[in-house]
């Protein structure tokens, strides 16, 4: 069993293969956390400190750590629950009434079932235990037993303690165009917030925490976690007058109240958790394992061509059909037609919501197109952005009233379009069918699920900013279950849905609209951290890019792009004979590579060198691929030493170089590393190796 009972019932230690969380039920009845760090053996050991208050101004409740702190009382720290009762209570106040524990293939999960001690409320706290991946699943499941409805004005999942002060934080910041930007602070006294307000989740923070304590990517000890949620989400670090650091995160209170009628109960999103006393490398391999294992879809992802770069809304039949030819000519496996296909969508002025084929566009339909590409033996993928409505479209003419608005006020258009309020039965209706029978009639085996503006004038409704999603999350489940083998892609403006809440209802993650392939290395690492390299699609595009005006050469785009689930978007119809060849010799290494690179492990490597190379190692059983990318050399041309990891340091590894194969054990290419010098700005290289026999 990994869920130890004390034998006094009161305390509760979870273990994992490395990790222990240990919290208890003190004699007031409140849920108390004891322990977070590396595995203990016993529960017996585990202790209840008798806490008496500060002073009369630091009531003991200010030095109580506890699991799932309420409003009401002497509590004045942040609460992860406020709910206001029919009667204008605004104070919960809960009682420990018993627990249950569950078993399944591999976790285990323990609930603590809590009630208020007047109203019929109760608060169940779940903790999930995957032992094997040392990691848990916290949530909490708040339900109304009352004749009257409650009113929820704030739901954070958990609380985690930390016991130690000046720790680091890390998030990512960023903006369209600009995701991932990953930057790393020291806590102090004081909060730190991150949330979003807009309705998606994750151009500007994403919603997860690190915290350490000066770890590497190899030592130190972290304490991380990531929320399920995709919208508006907000995670609070605290660092206390009382010598520790607190964590909350969950559904953002701004603007936020839901109601629970009688009867009703809610889940708030659960929060996947772990420490790691081995640094930021065994972080990210642990969430990765449990995101290929749990939560995402099985497969390997195909290559892809998406001509939204090579043609934006300049869509037509006959010039999609040469692109596809082309892109098989160079490999790819599926043909996705982005942006431009439907209504009158001829520049984002127009067109969102008229979902039905432009026959000027496409005169016999879009049969042609699709047979065209399935004729090349490929898959196909369409573009849709289906929670959206431009006011020229013929939807919005028809139904004004179906779009988040106040009567009395002008709604706000951004990219030229209102987002449509999905909440009502009859716009989920309208958006399941338009899909369903898109899906229907079409061979289609790729949705790409585009959302481009924020949410706002939100109507008298303030729950949207939590339903909307669980909305799209509800018709994307509807679809996949009758139509299986359709992969969903989840974009939104680039990467502003990139989260736990989305991932295995949605397949892929558009990672950003910059598809610059030395801007992509920041956003790839940083995505790396939290996220699997499977989800990740990384396209190779045109140079000058379109956003940075880099040139950089085209074996570079496609290393940095062959880091995560390969896409081509260039305008391959104006492809010399040498790129065309290129594509083909580098399509061709990644099919071979690829189930190392999407379902290998991934390690981050040290760079000892001055000069700036970012060195990265993906290792699937006997078999392994290095990257190493120079930006641009410095005076001196230094060259650098990979450091591989997660080898056996007696078996021996050829490593197939530009110089030659190399033979070493793996306790050489561990300790001294590979020397490797690489010259010139933009200069990159893929070594493939394997164990010998
Ligand atoms: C934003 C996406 O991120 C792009 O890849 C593209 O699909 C455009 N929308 C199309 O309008």
């Amino acid at each position: 069993m990994s869920i130890v009972v004390g034998t006094k019932n009161d305390v509760f230690l979870l273990s994992t293969e490395n990790t222990s969380y240990a919290f208890g039920i003190d004699d007031r009845g409140l849920v108390r956390h004891l322990y977070w760090g590396k595995k203990l053996t016993s529960a017996e050991d585990l202790e209840m400190p008798v806490l008496t208050e500060v002073s009369t101004n630091d009531p003991v409740f200010e030095i109580t750590p506890e699991e799932f702190p309420v409003h009401g009382g002497l509590r004045y720290k942040e609460h992860c629950l406020k709910a206001t009762f029919a009667d204008g209570t605004r104070e919960l106040v809960y009682q420990y009434c018993g627990y249950d524990l569950e078993e399944g293939e591999d976790w285990e999960e323990l609930v603590i079932h809590l009630k208020d001690e007047h109203y019929a409320f109760t608060m169940d706290l779940h903790y999930k235990l995957y032992p094997r991946y040392d990691l848990m699943e916290r949530s909490v499941v708040v339900k109304n037993e009352m004749e009257e409805p409650i009113q929820i004005e704030q739901l954070h999942s958990a609380q985690f303690h930390i016991p130690y002060e000046n720790l680091n934080f890390s998030n990512v910041h960023g903006h369209w165009g600009a995701e991932e930007q990953q930057f790393t602070q020291r806590v102090s006294y004081g909060k730190i917030l991150i949330e979003n307000r807009r309705g998606t989740s994750s151009h500007n923070h994403n919603p997860y925490f690190i915290l350490d304590r000066d770890a590497t990517e190899t030592t130190g000890e972290v304490f991380f976690g990531a929320l399920r949620m995709t919208g508006n989400f907000s995670g609070v670090v605290e660092q206390t007058p009382y010598g520790e650091t607190l964590v909350q995160m969950g559904i953002n209170p701004h603007d936020c109240l839901l109601q629970l009628a009688p009867g009703q109960s809610l889940r708030a999103p659960a929060i996947l958790c772990g420490y790691s006393a081995t640094g930021f490398e065994t972080m990210s391999h642990n969430l990765h394992r449990f995101a290929l294992d749990h939560i995402m879809s099985k497969g390997l992802r195909p290559v892809l061509y998406n001509s939204w770069e090579a043609t934006e809304f300049h869509v037509n039949c006959q010039d999609q059909i040469k692109l596809a030819n082309k892109a098989k000519e160079l490999g790819a496996e599926l043909f996705v037609l982005d942006d431009g296909w439907f209504g009158e969508r001829h520049s984002i002025q127009n067109g969102l919501g008229d979902w039905y084929v432009n026959e000027g566009k496409f005169p016999n339909g879009l049969e042609e197109l699709i047979d065209a590409v399935k004729g090349l033996d490929m898959k196909f993928g369409i573009w849709v952005e289906p929670e959206m409505v431009n006011p020229k479209a013929q939807l919005y003419q028809e139904h004004p009233d179906w779009i988040y608005h106040y009567d009395t006020r002008v709604t706000d258009t951004s990219r030229v379009q209102y987002v449509l309020n999905v909440t009502k039965p009859e716009v989920q209706e309208f958006i399941y069918n338009m899909l369903d029978n898109l899906l229907t009639r079409y061979d289609i085996d790729y949705i790409k699920w585009d959302a481009n503006r924020p949410i706002s004038q939100t109507g008298p409704q303030r729950d949207i900013w939590y339903k909307h999603i669980q909305v799209i999350y509800g018709i994307v489940t509807a679809l996949k279950k009758k139509h299986p083998d359709v992969l969903f892609e989840a974009c939104a403006s680039g990467g502003g849905r990139i989260d736990y809440g989305i991932l295995g209802i949605f397949d892929d993650f558009w990672t950003s609209d910059n598809t610059d392939a030395y801007d992509r290395l920041y956003i790839q690492n940083s995505y790396s951290r939290i996220y699997p390299i499977k989800a990740m699609r990384a396209w190779v595009t045109d140079c000058p890019n379109f956003l940075s005006g880099r040139m950089i050469p085209l074996t570079f785009r496609y290393h940095s792009a062959m880091m995560g689930s390969l896409g081509i978007g260039c305008n391959i119809l104006k492809f010399t004979p040498e790129e065309v060849e290129l594509s083909q010799k580098m399509i061709r290494q990644y099919k071979e590579i690829r189930p190392i690179i999407q379902e290998g492990t991934f390690y981050r490597l040290d760079n000892p060198s001055a000069d700036s190379y970012f060195l990265y190692e993906y290792l699937k059983e006997d078999k392994g691929v290095l990257f190493a990318f120079l930006p641009q050399s410095k005076v001196g041309h230094r060259g650098t030493t990979i450091r591989l990891r997660g080898l056996e340091e007696n078996a021996r590894y050829t490593l197939h170089t530009s110089q030659g194969d190399i033979t070493k054990s793996g306790s050489y290419l561990m300790g001294h590393g590979l020397p490797l010098r690489l010259s010139g700005d933009y200069a990159s290289a893929l070594v493939q190796f394997e164990k010998n026999q």
